[in-house]
């Protein structure tokens, strides 16, 4: 079994326990990742996702799993559709990062929306160095966080930065002392679990959507839309009156 789940107060984690390869990713992993995020998505209880590893985040996609590979089998090698499964999650998701995301690894922390990373982690797309290129969403996402200038460098170099580095780009949201990255996760999911669900879903996907359209004025038509269905929710009502009564609201995802 090379993934734990834990599912409590609305928090479900997903942790990779592949420890003597760094969790490197192979076919197993993969498939017992995308078992347990189609379960999640379908489980109404739960509010927030975090993804984390045991010792390490993930030293990427298994280089011996990969190395005999013709095209057709790094076809179907590939896990880019489970990390879909993951982007779609209509929940909010968080990587809690300590060790190395690297490859693969970085690849599945940037599919997360938030990142968490302890000062002793190291980031980096080492994927070019072994002849081959990131292949799970890296090309996609890292310019979408980081601007293409950055995302370049950092595929094309295949630098691996530390934790301070990796803040200042903006490719981790916070940096904490090491060993504090998943109890910082649980305290960012715990305000998931008190949020207003739909707010929270419909902000996630408007973002990804408005991004998508690449354009301001799309994005802006998706944005109003969204934004107006908002008043149909109960919870709009209840957050809107806590505020003026002065209590702190009781959202109930409807
Ligand atoms: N695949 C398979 N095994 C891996 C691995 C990987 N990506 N990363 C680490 N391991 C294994 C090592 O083979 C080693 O196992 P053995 O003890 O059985 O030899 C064990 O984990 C510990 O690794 P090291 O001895 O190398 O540990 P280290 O502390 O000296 O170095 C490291 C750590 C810098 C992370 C180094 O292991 C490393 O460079 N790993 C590969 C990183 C990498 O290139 N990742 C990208 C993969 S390609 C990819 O992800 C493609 C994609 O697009 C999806």
């Amino acid at each position: 079994m090379y993934i734990i789940v834990e599912k409590r107060n609305g928090i479900a984690t997903l942790k990779l326990h592949r420890p003597d390869a760094m969790n490197a990713l192979n076919q197993q992993l993969v498939e017992e990742l995308d078992y347990h995020v189609e379960a999640i998505g379908k489980d109404q209880e739960i509010r927030a996702v975090i993804l984390t590893g045991e010792k390490n985040f993930a030293a990427g996609a298994d280089i011996k799993a990969m190395v005999d590979l013709d095209v057709r089998g790094a076809e179907t090698f590939a896990f880019s559709h489970t990390f879909k499964k993951i982007y779609n999650l209509e929940i909010p998701t968080i990587a809690a990062i300590e060790g190395y995301a690297l490859g693969g690894g970085l690849e599945l922390a940037v599919t997360c929306d938030l990142r968490i990373a302890s000062s002793n982690a190291k980031l980096g797309f080492p994927e070019t160095g072994l002849g081959i290129m990131p292949g799970a969403g890296g090309t996609i996402l890292a310019p979408m966080l980081l601007g293409v200038s950055k995302a370049m460098e950092m595929i094309l170099l295949g630098s691996i930065v530390g934790a301070d580095e990796a803040y200042r780009i903006g490719l981790i949201n916070k940096m904490v002392e090491p060993g504090q990255a998943y109890s910082e996760a649980v305290n960012w999911a715990n305000k998931f679990v008190d949020g207003a669900p739909v707010a929270l879903q419909m902000a996630k996907k408007t973002i990804r959507r408005g991004l998508e359209s690449g354009s301001y004025e799309k994005g802006l038509e998706i944005e109003k839309r969204n934004w107006t269905q908002l008043f149909q929710t109960r919870d709009q009502k209840e957050g809107m009156i806590a505020f003026l009564e002065k209590r702190k609201p009781e959202y109930k995802g409807k």
